[in-house]
C-alpha cells in the first residue's frame, strides 16, 4: 500500500485540536470565560448517539465546557424551540448544535433558523448559508470545512480543475460546492437524479463522495491522479463482522487516486475538529476578542 497517498485526517485533526486547545487556553486566560458548546440530541438514533458522544468527549478534551441536552423522541417542536431559545440567551453557551436528523414531526429548518447565527457552530442557519454563498465571512458547516482544510493542504488553488461532488445535502454537498468554488474549481453536484454518474466521476480531478451508499464509487471510476475525499460513514456487515466503509471502494480507488481519505480516520475526525474550531470562533465573537485567522490552522 502506498502510504503517501493516504490523507491522514486523524493526524491532521489531532494537530488542529491541539491548536484549538492552545488558543482556547489563551482566550480563557485573557477573558476569564470558558467557551461552552451545547449539544442537543433528540431521540435514540444509534449513529447520532455515537456522534454526539464523540463530540462531547472531544469538546471536554480541548478544555471547553460541554452542555448536553437529551430529549425524548416524542418531544414537541415547541419544547425543542423553547430549549434553543434558552440556550440562545445563556451566556455560558457560545455554540449550539442540534444533532440531525430530527424526528419527522419536527420542522428542522425552523429549529436551525431559531439558533442565533452567532452561536450557529454548524453553519446551518439561513443567514450563515447566505453569507457563505455570497463569499462573506460566515460560520461554515463542519464536514465540508474539514474537507476543504484537507484539500487546501494538498492543493490550495484548484484553478482549471474539475470537482465533482456526489450528494446534494445541506450538510455536505451544497456547502462543499461553495467552498470548492472559492478555491477556483469548476464544480458539478451529482445526485440521485443525475444520469451516468460514473462518466461524470471519471472526469473529476477532485471527487467528494457524500451520498451515503456503501462503496458506490468503484476503482475504475477514478481519473488518474484524482484527489478522492470520502465523506461516507456506512456501517455494513462483512464476513460476519460489523465494519465501517465509505462511499468509495477504498482498496480499488487507491490505485488511480493521487490522494485519498480512508474511512475511518479521514473526514470523520476533521468534522469534530472543525466543530471545535467553530466553537472557538463563536467564542471570540461573543467575548469581543479578535479571532485568529483560519490560515493558522492550515500550517
Ligand atoms: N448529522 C450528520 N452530520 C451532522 C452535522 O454536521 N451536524 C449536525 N447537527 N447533525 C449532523
Amino acid at each position: 500500500m502506498d502510504n503517501n497517498k493516504i490523507i491522514d485526517g486523524k493526524f491532521i485533526s489531532n494537530q488542529i485540536r491541539e491548536k484549538i486547545k492552545f488558543f482556547g487556553n489563551k482566550l480563557i486566560e485573557k477573558t476569564g470565560k470558558k467557551p461552552g458548546l451545547a449539544v442537543v440530541l433528540v431521540g435514540e438514533n444509534p449513529a447520532s448517539r455515537v456522534y454526539v458522544k464523540n463530540k462531547i468527549e472531544k469538546t471536554n478534551e480541548v478544555g471547553f465546557n460541554s452542555i448536553e441536552h437529551r430529549l425524548d423522541e416524542n418531544v414537541s417542536e415547541e419544547k425543542l424551540l423553547d430549549l434553543v431559545n434558552l440556550l440562545n440567551n445563556d451566556s455560558n453557551v457560545q455554540g449550539i448544535l442540534v444533532q440531525l436528523p430530527l424526528p419527522k414531526h419536527i420542522d428542522s429548518d425552523k429549529v436551525l433558523d431559531t439558533i442565533l447565527p452567532v452561536k450557529d457552530v454548524d453553519g446551518f442557519h439561513a443567514e450563515n448559508v447566505g453569507k457563505l454563498w455570497s463569499g462573506l465571512n460566515s460560520l461554515v458547516p463542519c464536514t465540508p470545512l474539514g474537507c476543504s482544510i484537507l484539500l487546501k493542504k494538498i492543493s490550495p488553488d484548484l484553478s482549471g480543475k474539475k470537482a465533482v461532488i456526489i450528494g446534494r445535502s445541506n450538510i455536505v454537498g451544497k456547502p462543499m460546492a461553495s467552498l470548492l468554488l472559492s478555491m477556483n474549481a469548476t464544480v458539478t453536484i451529482a445526485h440521485s437524479r443525475t444520469k451516468n454518474i460514473e462518466q461524470l466521476v471519471k472526469s473529476a480531478d477532485v471527487l467528494v463522495a457524500a451520498v451515503g451508499i456503501p462503496e458506490m464509487v468503484k476503482g475504475d471510476w477514478i481519473k488518474e491522479n484524482a484527489i478522492v475525499i470520502d465523506v461516507g460513514i456506512n456501517r455494513i456487515e462483512r464476513e460476519g463482522k460489523r465494519v465501517l466503509v465509505g462511499d468509495v471502494d477504498y482498496e480499488e480507488c487507491l490505485n488511480n487516486a493521487s490522494k485519498i481519505t480512508p474511512v475511518p480516520g479521514g473526514v470523520g475526525p476533521m468534522t469534530i475538529a472543525c466543530l471545535l474550531l467553530n466553537t472557538l470562533l463563536t467564542s471570540y465573537l461573543q467575548f469581543n476578542e479578535d479571532p485568529i485567522e483560519l490560515s493558522s490552522f492550515l500550517e
